[in-house]
């Protein structure tokens, strides 16, 4: 614990992270760099079938392996209490019951656990695990698959169909994407330590400890305070470690048999098919507008693959709910059941998909208008109002975001008319298109540790995973108290920290920033009430009135009515103060509709004989309300937009149709955008501070910086060629087509 702000000379200074010496000298470990006396290994076997039963497993070959200790199969697992109904296994919300059937639901699905002294007798042992199947026909293939699924009604439908069937301009379309993975840098791991019979020790690559906590005490029923996670440096998450998968609950089961600590890492291929992906969708868009490019109505209809054993559904059609203004909305969603691993959020889940489909329809009704798409857009938002439930919005930035961004791009140089810009062999075109996503805040608790020589230490359970919470904590810390940086330290990402939810959905910040607002005010009103003894105008001062220095207090302005901390300690005979509050979403949140948006705007390279697609320039403007932290923030933003280069270009999953495994599942053969693909990402912030949403003003990043990027280049990409691309990834053999 603490490495956080170890020897970071950076700390102090505005920009520098508090992770940032740690993380990238190695020095912070992710989950599976721990080590822990005694500890063992063990490695999944997965299934080579993507669908069917087991007939029969053979160990002896992989028994033999010197340094195994154990091999857990269906047939000699320990009993897991969670597991033991279908009520209890429903609660844990985990899925597919580990080594608990003979099914095989998708390819590598884990059927065996190989636990040895080392990595590689485990990895050995476990090539050696000889199984028979009586295998089943494999559905894998989306496009295939999702036709025959029956659409069903999603959310309250506005108006009628009738009411625009002779709308003058309609576009009707349907819009594909292949599925994709998350594939964060640092793969998921679990080191299980039992420390007593119902005592347990995790260290675990997560977004959020304390659902790690909350599940493991369903699945292996002890008390939830008995379970202590440490998840104190991430690397990236984009909604992987929103749930607790198998390595988790495979290494504390194996763990628990062998009476010893056991890593359990996942391996690369093996993160394909275990910790989720963005699932494969279809959709249709048909929308209808006057000449004058008023929109009147909307169907949006959409589906997206899931696995056999649980329903994941996108919100596809929810973001056409939140952006444009129009009277009639009809939206219908299904779920496509696949012999795949279940997918699972994904950096803009499901409105990522659905902007694709909307915002590309909303592109090819401006050229059916001959409207320029930037002034169709700013025609349509609902800036005022969420359309949906009425409410005003707490603030919405979105025409701003946009007019910004045409003019950081050079909009001007766009020609209307596709294809008209060349330069030899290359065309070059103009895209736009914009994001939305609820800010949401959810409850979370900070602490406070305070020294004798001012150093404050801000703490939370809530995790880090790369978007620059330990930095904005301190940067907060530093605004609502005064104490300068360099004396503000974080702890974070550990389960007996003050409690805090995950971070997810964009809450993250939003959550941590009402926690910090108010543990600081309990910091100073327990030093006005210390200082009080000293000097009486302390009394009755407010939390609002008192002003942190290194080396001790002020009221209402620097320096004035000065009490040193020398002093307030010796006077009250203090060690150390440690302080701690909690904070959630109130009665604002019945009021207010909440926010945050992007507009996106791509200017491309199409070469003409490759079908190489070049993306010039990438601008982002984004409205996240005040930014706490400008270049965590930047960073999280062009880190988006690289994602959605890769979600536009690059990503697609390929499963075989005949054996049904997943091809490529590695990072030979899935291809993300790298440096390389990425030009120079303009990003812009409106950073004004929403009023409602929490005492910082800052709504949420992580998610709205991806969400339209991928339609903005497909509109880029229609824009220098006209050819109007709806299947992503748009890989250079369907530019050429
Ligand atoms: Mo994000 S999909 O909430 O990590």
């Amino acid at each position: 614990m603490g490495l956080f702000n170890t020897k970071n000379k950076a700390a102090g200074k505005p920009n520098g992270r508090v992770e940032g010496i740690a993380k990238v000298t190695g020095a912070g470990k992710y989950a599976a760099e721990y080590k822990l006396d005694n500890m063992c290994h063990a490695v999944f076997v997965g299934s080579s079938i993507a669908a069917g039963t087991i007939k029969s497993i053979h160990l002896d070959h992989a028994k033999q392996v010197e340094g195994v200790l154990d091999i857990i199969t269906h047939l000699n697992r320990p009993a897991v209490a969670g597991f033991a109904t279908e009520a209890k296994l429903k609660d844990t919300r985990f899925g597919l019951p580990l080594f608990h059937t003979d099914k095989v639901y998708f390819s590598n699905q884990p059927i065996a656990m190989v636990i040895a002294e080392t990595l590689e007798d485990a990895s050995y042992a476990a090539s050696l695990v000889e199984v028979t199947y009586e295998a089943s026909p494999a559905t894998v293939d989306f496009k295939t698959a999702y036709a025959a699924v029956p659409l069903k009604p999603q959310g309250r439908e506005r108006g009628s169909m009738d009411a625009w069937a002779n709308a003058p301009a309609v576009i009707d379309q349907e819009y594909h994407m292949a599925a994709e993975v998350h594939s964060p840098m640092e793969m998921h791991a679990t080191i299980a330590h039992w420390t007593g019979d119902d005592k347990l020790v995790l260290y675990d690559k997560t977004q959020g400890v304390v659902n790690v906590q909350r599940t493991i005490a369903k699945i292996f029923e002890i008390p939830q305070e008995n379970i202590e996670v440490f998840s104190e440096f991430v690397g990236g998450g984009f909604g992987s470690g929103l749930r607790v998968w198998t390595n988790g609950v495979g290494a504390i089961m194996a763990a628990k048999q062998v009476k010893r600590p056991v890593k359990l890492m996942l391996t690369r291929p093996q993160m394909f098919s275990l910790t989720g992906y963005r699932p494969a969708a279809w959709q249709r868009v048909k929308i209808g507008a006057d000449k004058d490019g008023r929109f009147l109505g909307i169907l949006h209809q959409g589906k997206n693959g899931t696995s056999m054993f649980e329903q994941f559904q996108e919100g596809i059609t929810a973001i056409t709910r939140m952006v444009y203004n129009f009277d009639n909305l009809k939206a219908e969603q299904a779920i496509v059941p696949l012999n795949l691993g279940t997918p699972t959020w994904m950096r803009g889940p499901g409105d990522c998909t659905g902007a694709f489909a909307v915002e590309s329809a909303i592109d090819e009704l401006s050229y059916q208008l001959n409207m320029d798409p930037v002034a169709l857009r700013l025609k349509n938002f609902a800036i005022t109002h969420d359309p949906e439930n009425k409410k005003p919005y707490s603030s919405n930035f979105i025409d701003e975001c946009i007019t910004k961004g045409a003019e950081m791009i050079g909009w001007k140089q766009r020609k209307q008319q596709p294809g008209a810009i060349t330069e030899g062999d290359w065309k070059i075109g103009y895209g736009v298109a914009v994001g939305m996503w609820g800010a949401g805040r959810g409850n979370a608790s900070a602490g406070i540790t305070m020294e004798k020589d001012g150093t404050m230490t801000v703490k939370t359970a809530m995790t880090d995973i790369g978007t620059g919470t330990g930095t904005s904590m301190q940067n907060m810390a530093h605004t609502f108290t005064g104490m300068p940086k360099e004396k503000i330290k974080i702890e974070l990402g550990h389960s007996t920290l003050p409690t805090a939810g995950s971070q997810g959905g964009s809450t993250g910040m939003s959550s941590m920033s009402g926690a910090v607002a108010a543990v600081c005010d309990v910091l100073k009103q327990q030093l006005a009430g210390y200082a009080a003894a000293i000097n009486p105008v302390y009394k009755d001062a407010k939390p609002a009135d008192i002003l942190l220095s290194a080396t001790g207090i002020s009221y209402k302005t620097a320096k004035n009515e000065f009490v040193s901390l020398a002093d307030i300690w010796q006077k009250n005979n203090l060690a150390n103060i440690e302080v701690k509050a909690s904070s959630g979403p109130g009665a604002e949140r019945q009021q207010y509709a909440f926010c945050c948006s992007t507009a996106h705007f791509i200017k491309v390279r199409v070469h003409t004989k490759t079908g190489k697609v070049k993306i010039e320039k990438a601008v982002c403007v984004a409205d996240g309300g005040t930014i706490v932290s400008e270049k965590p923030a930047a960073n999280q933003i062009s880190g988006a937009i690289v994602g959605g280069i890769g979600m536009a270009l690059m990503e697609e999953i390929h499963a075989d149709h005949r054996l049904g495994n997943l091809v490529g599942n590695d990072f030979a053969g899935y291809h993300f955008a790298v440096n390389a693909d990425a030009p120079i990402i303009e990003v812009a912030f409106i950073n004004k501070p929403d009023p409602y949403v929490n005492p910082s003003g800052a709504k949420g990043l992580g998610e709205v910086g991806i969400i339209g990027c991928a339609p903005a280049i497909a509109n880029a990409i229609y824009n220098a060629t006209g050819k109007r691309l709806r299947d992503l990834p748009i890989t250079p053999d369907k530019i050429l087509v």
